[in-house]
């Protein structure tokens, strides 16, 4: 995996620099030494070219817009796989044969429910609190209810049954968080669903009737939860591993990476897109106005959902999804005005050459809000199901991380305050 070094020449030294070489070819080179060897630091802010690890879950190829969980390419499991197989795949590194995915399916329903005392939790928060806000704290909350998982290096053996409750559980509250939202009672797990028509059931049924989850509602659902269940070191993801890495227990660091996806720079987007294309629907749906805004410099008008930190093509999710969007609302028989918004924002950004020489282009946020409002989500749960989607993802990364035993994260830093001075007594200053 490495071939000839880098070299730095620097203060009249010529340091050799190891090169490694990805699986798909992606060059690197390893500073690890680089502190000791010469003093220097490197300063890479928002670590845009920095790799924070070697990683086996999730490969990106952002200039050709390729996209693959364990090898397998993003179009082939959205197109055959459900969530519950892809996130057997992202935590254990293969697809499951039948009887393994019977046993982790059993495993994950058989933990849906949540301690009762959850519900106080629950009905503490005022009806207007947005729900990642409770997913986040209710989420590191479960550490209470399982002790176990304090124990700060327990054998990694011991930890798929937390592994399995995270997921299971993350359904019901976020489902719960719903429901209390509406003041509707909650809706408890029902055993004998899949984990996608289970979800549905505890957000839309209700008690005096049967739910049954629409098919259609639930291939999107497992589609849209596929796409977004990794994406290797992006912020939520890199701050799972950062918090994890301190050996603090994993809901902690699932709750840290559920407000860092909170951001509407991150999973965020996706309610920021609707309320955008609300925005330009409300204003007479002028796009090219819109489109004018994200470009003006002294504008804090941003094209949500436009953009990526790695892909400067096409993101692979957003193609899916966009595709997706014609499929479901027709067969809901719904019609979505911002739906012909999005598509118009699509074809003027991408002829303009402000958003080409940036290669801009729609990212997975895009259109998600769309899917998820046609199948009935409300905008401020739009982040929840980002989260819902990603926790597979995230635990993945813990498990990868921890298991490997990686040192703490500590990135450094250039000081650049003042220079040392003497303590002077306030009479003096
Ligand atoms: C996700 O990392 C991941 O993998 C994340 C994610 C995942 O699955 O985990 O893919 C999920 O977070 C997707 C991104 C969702 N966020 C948005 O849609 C918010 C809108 N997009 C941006 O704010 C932005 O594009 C980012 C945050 C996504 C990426 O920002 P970068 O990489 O820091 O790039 P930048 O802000 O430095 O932008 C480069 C240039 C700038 O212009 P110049 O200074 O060169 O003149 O492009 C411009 C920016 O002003 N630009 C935009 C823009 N995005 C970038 N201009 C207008 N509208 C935009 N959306």
């Amino acid at each position: 995996m490495s071939s000839s070094p880098a070299e730095l020449h620097y203060n009249g030294q010529v340091y050799p620099l190891p090169l490694l070489v990805g699986t798909e070819n992606e060059p690197a080179v390893d500073i690890s030494k680089l502190r000791d060897d010469t003093g220097l630091v490197t300063l890479d802010i928002g670590y845009k070219n920095t790799g924070a690890t070697k990683s086996a879950i999730t490969f990106i190829d952002g200039d050709a817009g390729i996209l693959s969980y364990r090898g397998y390419p993003i179009e082939q499991l959205a197109a055959n796989s459900s969530f519950m197989e892809v996130s057997y795949l992202l935590l254990y590194g293969e697809l499951p044969t039948m009887s393994q995915l019977e046993t982790f399916n059993h495993s994950i329903t058989h933990r849906t429910l949540v301690h009762e005392n959850i519900k106080k939790f629950l009905d503490a928060y005022p009806a207007s609190t947005h729900p990642m806000g409770v997913l986040m704290s209710t989420i590191a909350s479960l550490s209470s209810f399982y002790p176990n998982s304090l124990i700060a290096n327990r054998p990694m053996a011991d930890m798929d049954r937390t592994y399995h409750r995270l997921i299971a559980k993350m359904a019901t509250i976020a489902a719960w968080t719903y429901k209390k939202s509406l003041g509707h009672p909650y809706m408890y797990p029902n055993n004998k669903l899949d984990y996608v028509s289970n979800f549905l059931q505890m957000m839309f049924g209700h008690r005096t009737e049967d739910y049954i989850a629409d098919p259609v509602v639930v291939d999107a659902l497992n589609k849209l939860l596929i796409l977004h269940a990794d994406h290797e070191q992006n912020c939520s993801a890199s701050t799972v591993r950062m918090v994890g890495s301190s050996h603090a227990n994993i809901y902690a660091a699932v709750a840290a990476g559920v407000g860092a996806l909170w951001g509407p720079l991150h999973g965020g987007a996706n309610q920021a897109v609707i309320e955008m294309l609300e925005q330009i629907r409300a204003d007479g749906g002028q796009v090219s106005k819109f489109v004018a805004k994200a470009k003006d410099k002294n504008d804090p008008f941003r094209l949500m959902g436009f953009g990526h930190r790695v892909y400067k093509n096409f993101d692979p999710r957003a193609r899916i999804i966009k595709e997706a969007c014609d499929q479901v609302l027709n067969k809901l028989g719904v019609n979505d005005p911002v739906l012909d918004i999005a598509k118009q924002l699509e074809t003027t950004a991408l002829q303009d050459d402000y958003f080409i020489e940036r290669k801009l282009y729609p990212n997975v946020d895009f259109y998600s809000g769309i899917i998820y409002r046609a199948i009935g989500i409300p905008t401020d749960m739009f982040t929840v199901m980002f989260a819902l989607g990603r926790l597979p993802g995230w635990i993945a990364q813990w498990k990868e991380m921890r298991e490997l035993n990686e040192p703490i994260g500590r990135p450094r830093q250039v000081y650049v305050g003042h220079p040392r001075r003497d303590y002077l007594p306030i009479t003096k200053r």
